[in-house]
C-alpha cells in the first residue's frame, strides 16, 4: 500500500485529529521559514540577535522594529491551500484541533477555530518588564522606513517596553498552550505534522508523544523527517498541495485541479 494510501486509510479511520504545523505550512503563503537552506530566516540572520531576550535588552528598538516588518509580512499574507484544508476537515464532520509552533495568524484567517500557538502570536505584546499583556494602536503598528528603527512603545501600567507576544528562545512556553496542547496530543488518534524540522524542543517531542499515546501519526514535509516507527507515515511534498489531496480521496473539500494528482 502507498504511504498516500496509508495515510487515507489513517485519516477515514480516524475521529480526533490534531494539526500539528511548522513555518512550513505558511511557507506557500510567502513567510519564509527559519532553516530553509536558501530561504530560511535563520540563513539571512542570527536568531541570537533577533529573538532572546538579551537582544532586546541590548538593543529594543532593532527586535521593535524586527516584529513590526514580519507582523507586516503576515499581514500582506494570506491562507494557502494547507492551512484551508484544516478547517474543511473540522466541517465534514471531524474532531479537529491545531497545535502550532507558528506565531502568524494563518490559521485562524483560515477559519480554524482551535488553535493553540505553543510559541506565542505576532498579534500579541506584553511588557517586558511587568509582563502583563498590552494593545497596540494602528499607529504603533506602523513599520520603519528602510534603516530606521522605531522604539518600542510603553505599558500603560509601569512603563516598561512593550515587546513582542512570542516565546524567544531559551524562554519557556506559555504554560496554558502547553499543557493544552498535551492534553489534545494524547487524547487524538490521528498526529498530522506538518512542515517543521522538528528540532526545537519542546514542541518537536509532540509526534513521539502522540504515537507512545497509541496515535497514527502522518508527517508532511518536502524533506524525509518521519522516524519510520510502525503507526507513522512519511508524505513527501508540498503542504498545499498534499493536504487537499488527502482530503479529496475521502470526497472532503474542493474539487481536485485539472491535472490530478501527481
Ligand atoms: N510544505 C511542507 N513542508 C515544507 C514546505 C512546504 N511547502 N516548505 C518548507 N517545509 C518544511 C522544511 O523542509 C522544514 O522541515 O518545513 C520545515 C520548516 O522547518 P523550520 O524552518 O525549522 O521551522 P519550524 O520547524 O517551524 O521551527 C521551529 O524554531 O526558530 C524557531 O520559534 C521558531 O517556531 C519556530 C521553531
Amino acid at each position: 500500500m502507498s504511504n498516500m494510501q496509508r495515510a487515507i486509510e489513517a485519516l477515514r479511520a480516524s475521529k480526533k485529529v490534531v494539526f500539528f504545523t511548522g513555518a512550513g505550512i505558511s511557507a506557500e503563503s510567502g513567510i519564509p521559514t527559519f532553516r530553509d537552506k536558501l530561504t530560511g530566516l535563520w540563513t539571512k540572520h542570527d536568531p541570537e540577535r533577533l529573538e532572546t531576550a538579551a537582544a532586546f535588552r541590548e538593543n529594543p528598538a532593532l527586535i521593535w522594529s524586527w516584529y513590526l516588518w514580519r507582523r507586516h509580512q503576515v499581514g500582506q499574507a494570506k491562507p494557502n491551500a494547507a492551512h484551508l484544508a484544516i478547517p474543511q476537515l473540522s466541517n465534514a464532520g471531524w474532531d479537529v484541533s491545531v497545535v502550532t509552533q507558528n506565531i502568524d495568524d494563518l490559521h485562524e484567517r483560515a477559519g480554524s477555530s482551535q488553535v493553540v500557538h505553543l510559541h506565542g502570536s505576532l498579534m500579541d505584546v506584553k511588557c517586558f518588564a511587568c509582563h502583563r499583556l498590552g494593545k497596540l494602536t494602528p499607529a504603533q503598528l506602523e513599520i520603519a522606513e528602510e534603516g530606521q528603527l522605531i522604539e518600542p512603545p510603553r505599558c500603560v501600567r509601569c512603563n516598561g517596553k512593550l515587546r513582542p507576544g512570542v516565546v524567544w528562545f531559551r524562554e519557556n512556553l506559555p504554560e496554558g498552550a502547553w499543557r493544552s496542547a498535551v492534553r489534545l496530543v494524547k487524547n487524538c488518534d490521528l498526529l498530522i505534522s506538518v512542515g517543521t524540522s522538528g528540532i526545537v524542543m519542546p514542541a518537536a517531542g509532540i509526534p513521539n508523544m502522540a504515537l507512545a499515546a497509541g496515535a497514527t501519526v502522518i508527517h508532511v514535509n518536502l524533506e524525509d523527517v518521519g522516524l519510520d516507527a510502525a503507526d507513522e507515515v512519511m508524505l513527501t511534498g508540498a503542504a498545499g498541495m498534499l493536504l487537499p489531496a488527502l482530503l479529496r480521496a475521502l470526497e472532503v473539500g474542493a474539487p481536485l485541479p485539472s491535472g490530478g494528482f501527481t
